[in-house]
């Protein structure tokens, strides 16, 4: 693996894509054993497709999903501000949620998407999240199943993108500093 630029930026490899992988199907047999149900996974898009489609791939059980998306960075930091793009369309009334999350960073993006889900009255909602900044998190919700704990740098890849450049990369990149 060697540097890559996108725009301005030049990224250093980071997380291979064996690691990842393995990541990914240790959350899927994580949550198999934590589902009482027939859950409702909800990814948070653009950033958790990747994540979600082979999160589905390993994931051996009954299952059912919905997408919503949020947008909450310009450039390289988080705004604070998380716009709604697109909202639930499942019924989740009652039912077990498990949101599928690329990254918890400082949180906010989390907020606005627990208000989101439980206007609707779910049973219970669990987050899971491949990637986690624990040094960025900001507010208490519990991240119920995480992937990877990471520092606080920005990352690309794997779904993660600089100003939507990267998304493809199939291993892990650090912001070069
Ligand atoms: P938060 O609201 O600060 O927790 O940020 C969450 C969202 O920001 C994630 O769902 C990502 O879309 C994006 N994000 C956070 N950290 C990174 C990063 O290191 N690289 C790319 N996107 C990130
Ligand atoms: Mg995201």
């Amino acid at each position: 693996m060697n540097e890559i630029r996108l725009h301005d930026k030049i990224f250093v490899p980071f997380i291979s894509a064996d690691e990842i992988s393995r990541a990914v199907r240790r959350l899927a047999r994580q949550v198999r054993k934590d589902v009482t149900d027939n859950p409702v996974f909800i990814t948070v898009l653009k950033g958790g497709f990747v994540f979600a489609a082979d999160f589905a791939k390993h994931y051996d059980g009954p299952a059912e999903f919905d997408f919503i998306r949020v947008k909450s960075y310009r450039n390289t930091q988080s705004s604070g501000i998380v716009e709604i793009l697109l909202d639930i369309t499942a019924d989740i009334r009652d039912r077990e949620i498990y949101v599928l999350e690329d990254i918890v960073d400082t949180g906010n993006t989390l907020g606005t998407i627990l208000d989101m889900i439980y206007k609707h009255r779910p049973k219970s909602v669990k987050i899971v999240s491949l990637f986690f900044k624990p040094e960025a998190y900001k507010k208490d919700y519990p991240v119920h199943f995480v992937g990877l704990e990471i520092p606080n740098k920005f990352i690309v890849g794997y779904g993660l993108d600089y100003n939507e450049l990267g998304r493809n990369l199939k291993d892990v990149y650090q912001l070069k500093t």
